[in-house]
């Protein structure tokens, strides 16, 4: 093991033991368990861990569930298989992870489930030994503490079979989302220099989208430029791509991404890499035929202004989104800016200025709560002119420090003169370099 990963590993018993002492605190005269569910396999996607189970535990396997009593060590339960899933796919952890991850044992949940796949849908003999260890807990009176809000889907079905599985579980679950959103919203520096790989690979895949923007391409082959980026980095998208250009532009989670660029449209590409499950959300718009023309030179800009504006109120104690304190909510700043410029930004500028970034794209944390150092944060106004057939939207990562806001992805250009220059500079492969490090670089 080097020494990052064993960091990461001691890191996340940390995470745990904060999560432990902030439950004692909260529930002072609770006793019992805390419950973490691993996500499952799907037949089209790589295996991508669950969120909250990554946080805490980082094993890359699925079907796991954590038991970690309030007073004493982890026990990790694992699927039973029928046959030997090494065969088939690559296991994901040894014995040396799980004792560094200060688990103290490892137990099976049930009887054998069938082949060698884990699957969301189970029997309630395939998790008959942890139905046994939760009904000790109903019966004693205790509690088992969940982050159910904030877990995947596949979380809450399996906590929804377990219910039926154990008389008593529904009524003694807590749920812990806001003490977990609230661990998971401050990033530690392991977790930045994640997020700052993640950034940085998006940049490199808008670099390569800009090289092919063009009259005669179509915005497939902007995906498929992005996306052999993030591959070839060792990334995944942390959500589906958007390009759209023209009209297609104006759909905020556009992603049919099939139709041709044409002579004088504009092209939103809204993109992010996840780089170990750390995510990045960066969007530029770009002229498909490297020049703007008069109209959408003036609401690119109007966009751009709204973005520094925000960009430089973004500081502790502001808020992403809170009416209740407009004259500190980044959202309304934002949206009365473009209003002043005229615009009906009920109709034109339809979201969010920005959400937390993190393990997710769109991160747990309680927007509601002023911002604070070590938060990390989205800025994205946009305009959307369905009649004129014109999108337009900016958005960068910031990470929030004392004084301000540092933004993590300002590689990308976004002032119109040096935009138009990237362009031309990603076609040549000149605009800017980094050393390519493959896959497996941490
Ligand atoms: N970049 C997509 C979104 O924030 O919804
Ligand atoms: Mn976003």
């Amino acid at each position: 093991m080097d020494v990052i990963s064993m960091n990461e590993l001691l890191e996340r018993v940390e995470r745990r033991s904060l999560l432990l002492k902030e439950i004692q605190e909260v529930y002072p005269d609770q006793e019992g368990a805390v419950l973490l569910c691993a996500g499952f396999e799907r037949d089209r996607e790589t295996f991508y861990q669950e969120s909250t189970f990554e946080y805490f535990l980082g094993l890359q396997e699925p079907a796991l569930i954590a038991y970690q009593p309030l007073d004493s060590l982890m026990a990790l339960y694992v699927p039973a298989y029928s046959i030997d899933r090494s065969v088939w796919v690559n296991e994901a952890f040894d014995e040396e992870h799980l004792a560094t991850l200060a688990i103290e044992q490892v137990k099976l949940l049930g009887k054998p489930r069938p082949g060698y796949a884990s699957e969301l849908f189970f029997s309630k003999e395939s998790v008959e030994n942890l139905c046994q260890a939760l009904a000790v807990e109903c019966q004693k009176g205790n509690k088992v503490f969940i982050p159910l809000e904030i877990g995947s889907h596949d979380v809450r079905i399996v906590i929804d079979q377990l219910c039926q599985y154990v008389p008593g579980l529904r009524e003694a679950i807590v749920d812990i989302s806001p003490l977990v959103a609230g661990l998971r919203r401050t990033k530690s520096e392991l977790e930045l220099e994640y997020l700052y790989r993640a950034a940085e690979i998006t940049c490199m895949a808008q670099q390569a989208a800009a090289g092919v923007i063009q009259v005669g391409n179509f915005e497939s082959d902007v995906q498929a430029a992005i996306e052999y980026v993030f591959t070839e980095s060792g990334a995944t998208r942390a959500f589906t791509s958007i390009v759209g250009s023209g009209k297609n532009g104006t759909v905020l989670h556009y992603n049919d991404n099939k139709a041709a660029l044409t002579k004088n449209s504009l092209v939103v590409v809204d993109i992010g890499a996840s780089y170990s499950h750390y995510c990045s959300d960066v969007t530029r718009t770009y002229p498909v035929s490297g020049v703007f023309t008069a109209r959408q030179k003036k609401v690119y800009q109007d966009v751009l202004d709204c973005h520094m504006y925000v960009a430089d109120l973004a500081k502790p104690g502001m808020f992403i989104s809170n009416k209740e304190n407009p004259e500190k909510c980044l959202n309304t700043l934002a949206h009365r800016f473009l209003a002043d410029r005229g615009y009906d930004v009920q109709k034109v500028f339809p979201h969010g200025v920005g959400h937390f970034v993190g393990l997710d794209v769109h991160d747990v944390g309680d927007a509601k709560k002023p911002l604070a150092v070590g938060d990390i944060i989205t800025i994205e106004p946009g305009i959307y002119l369905r009649d004129e057939e014109l999108g337009v939207r900016l958005e960068d990562v910031y990470w929030i420090v004392k004084d301000g806001a540092v933004c993590l992805t300002d590689e990308v250009p976004k002032k119109i003169d040096e935009l138009l220059n990237f362009m031309k500079a990603s076609r040549l492969g000149e605009a800017f370099e980094h050393e390519k490090t493959g896959p497996d670089e941490h």
